[in-house]
C-alpha cells in the first residue's frame, strides 16, 4: 500500500524497487520523537568514531576536520533551534540519519564516509550508554539535594521521640531523626545499586557494527578510549542485541520509585489528622472542589502513585527483550521511551520529595500527647530483667502479663504499677524480686530511648552517630560537586 502525501526516499533504501511510502508506516518505524535527545551523545561518538578512521588511514586529514567541524555545527544548531532544527526529519526515522544527512548536506562526501564500519545497530547502543551515564550523574545530584533536605529536618526536629510502628502498631519509641535516617539508608542503597549496575554494563559498542563487525580496520580500543566508558564490548553480535544498560538502569530507578513510594505512604498517615505527627506545607497540599476544610496530601499520593508506572515502564522493557534473538531487531526501538519516562518522572518525584521535606514541620506536642500510650517501653523492661539475671523468655512473659494487669486495672502506663507489682509477677515466675528503683531509668519513651546502644540502633546514641556520619558525607559530597 503506497500513500500519497509521502514518497520522500531513505536515502539508504537503494535495494527497493522504487521509493513508494506509506504515511502511517513511515510514523510507526520512526523514532525520533523520543531520541532526538540522544544527539549529543550520537555527535561525541560520530566524533570519536572519525578520529578511529583518521587514525586507521579511512579518513585524511581533510575528512576529519571537516567531519569534526561540521559535526560540532550541527550540534550548536539542534542547541540552538531545540526542537524546531530543520534537520529533523521523520521520514529519516531517527537522530542517527537525521545527524548524518545534515552532515552530508553540509560537507557532502566526507560526510558520507563517516558510517564506515558502523551501524545504526552499534551507534544506539553507544548513544544509550553514554545517555544513561549522563542521566546517573543528574540524578546523584537529586539525590545528594534529597539527603540534604533530610539531614535538615534532622539537623531540626531529629531529637524528637516518637513510636515506631511494626504492622502499624505502636511498637517501642525512636528518635524522629532515626526514621528520617532509615529512609536515608534506603535511598543511599538505591544510589550504590544505580552505580554498581552502571559498571556491570560498561563495555563500550562501538564498532561492532550491525551484528558481525567489520573487515575493515576498525580500532575499537581506539574509541573505547576516547569515549568515556569501558574497554570494547567482547561480542559484536551482544552489543548490538543487547539492552540490559536500559533495563538495569530502569530497575534500579524503579527501587527508588518504590522507596519513595513507601515514604510517601508513611508521610500521608503521619499527615493525618488521626496521627497529627507532621504538616505539611501548603505548597504540597490541594484543598478539595466540595470540602472547604481540605489539606489533602496530593504530592505526596502522587509520589505514591507514579512507582506504579515506573514498574510498569521495568515490566514493557523485560518484556520487549524476552522473545527476541540475539542479534538487532527493531523491537529494541521501543526501549528509549520506557527508560526515559521512568528517569523523567523518577527524577522529578525525588525533586517534589527534597521540597516536600525542606518544608514539613513535625508537631513535637501532639507526638508526645499520645506518646505513653501503647506500652511502648514493654521491650525495655523485658531487657531491665535481663539485666537483672532473668532469662530472656522468662522476661518476655512477666512483661506481658504486667501488660495484662495494667489494662485490667487501668494504669495506662508499665511505671504506674510501682516495683512492687513488678516484683511480685517475677516471683509468680519464678524468677524471685530482681527489680528495684533502677527499673525506673528502663520506662518511659524519654527514657527507653537513651538505653538503647547496639549498634545503628534508633534511639538517642544511634541517631547521634548515624547523624554525624551523614553529615560528613555529606560535606564531601558538598566539596566533590564543587569541585
Ligand atoms: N532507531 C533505531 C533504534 O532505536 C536505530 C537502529 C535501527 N537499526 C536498523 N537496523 N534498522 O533501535
Amino acid at each position: 500500500m503506497s500513500s500519497p502525501e509521502s514518497k520522500l526516499p531513505k536515502p539508504w533504501e537503494h535495494a527497493k524497487s522504487d521509493g513508494t511510502h506509506d504515511a502511517l508506516a513511515e510514523r510507526f518505524v520512526q523514532s525520533l520523537t523520543v531520541d532526538r535527545r540522544l544527539y549529543r551523545h550520537d555527535i561525541a561518538g560520530s566524533v570519536a568514531h572519525a578520529r578511529m578512521l583518521h587514525a586507521t588511514g579511512l579518513l585524511t586529514d581533510n575528512d576529519l576536520s571537516r567531519i569534526t567541524d561540521a559535526l560540532n555545527q550541527i550540534e550548536k544548531e539542534i542547541e540552538a533551534a531545540a526542537d524546531d532544527w530543520p534537520g529533523w526529519k521523520p521520514h529519516l526515522e531517527d537522530v542517527h540519519m537525521c545527524i548524518e544527512a545534515a552532515l552530508i548536506e553540509k560537507i557532502g562526501d566526507a560526510g558520507r564516509k563517516l558510517h564506515t564500519g558502523r551501524s545504526r545497530n552499534d551507534q544506539v547502543a553507544l548513544d544509550l550508554k553514554l545517555w544513561i551515564r549522563e542521566a546517573i550523574a543528574g540524578l546523584d545530584e537529586r539525590f545528594t539535594d534529597l539527603y540534604a533536605a533530610f539531614i535538615t529536618l534532622a539537623r531540626r526536629d531529629g531529637q524528637v521521640i516518637m513510636p515506631s510502628y511494626t504492622h502499624l502498631q505502636r511498637a517501642q519509641p525512636i528518635t524522629f531523626g532515626a526514621e528520617l535516617i532509615a529512609w536515608l539508608s534506603a535511598f543511599e542503597r538505591s544510589q550504590t545499586r544505580i552505580a554498581a549496575l552502571r559498571d556491570v554494563n560498561r563495555e563500550n559498542p562501538l564498532g561492532s557494527g550491525a551484528v558481525a563487525g567489520s573487515a575493515l580496520s576498525v580500532d575499537r580500543q581506539h574509541t573505547a578510549d576516547i569515549l568515556p566508558l569501558g574497554p570494547p564490548t567482547a561480542s559484536s553480535i551482544d552489543a548490538t542485541a543487547s539492552r540490559d544498560a536500559a533495563i538495569d538502569f530502569t530497575y534500579g530507578l524503579a527501587m527508588v520509585a518504590m522507596t519513595l513510594s513507601r515514604w510517601a505512604e508513611q508521610w500521608v498517615i503521619y499527615a493525618t489528622n488521626e496521627f497529627s505527627f507532621l504538616r505539611l506545607d501548603q505548597c504540597y497540599t490541594t484543598g478539595s472542589s466540595m470540602m472547604p476544610q481540605k489539606r489533602n496530601p496530593d504530592m505526596l499520593e502522587l509520589i505514591r502513585g507514579r512507582c506504579g508506572a515506573a514498574y510498569g515502564h521495568l515490566v514493557a522493557l523485560l518484556t520487549i527483550c524476552k522473545g527476541l534473538g540475539i542479534g538487532y531487531q527493531r523491537d529494541l526501538q521501543l526501549d528509549k521511551q520506557h527508560l526515559f519516562a521512568t528517569y523523567d518522572s523518577v527524577v522529578e518525584s525525588i525533586e517534589m520529595a527534597a521540597r516536600i521535606i525542606r518544608t514539613a514541620r513535625l508537631d513535637a506536642d501532639a507526638i508526645a500527647s499520645t506518646l505513653e500510650g501503647g506500652f511502648l517501653d514493654a521491650t525495655s523492661l523485658a531487657e531491665y530483667l535481663v539485666s537483672q539475671g532473668v532469662p530472656f523468655r522468662t522476661a518476655h512473659q512477666i512483661v506481658g502479663r504486667l501488660v495484662r494487669r495494667c489494662e485490667d486495672e487501668g494504669i495506662n502506663t508499665l511505671a504506674g504499677l510501682g516495683v512492687e507489682k513488678m516484683n511480685e509477677a517475677c516471683t509468680d515466675a519464678g524468677a524471685g524480686r530482681p527489680c528495684d528503683e533502677q527499673v525506673m531509668e528502663w520506662l518511659g519513651a524519654a527514657n527507653v530511648v537513651k538505653q538503647y546502644r547496639s549498634a545503628g540502633n534508633a534511639g538517642t546514641t544511634g541517631f547521634e552517630e548515624q547523624l554525624q556520619t551523614w553529615v560528613e558525607r555529606l560535606g564531601a559530597m558538598d566539596e566533590g560537586s564543587s569541585a
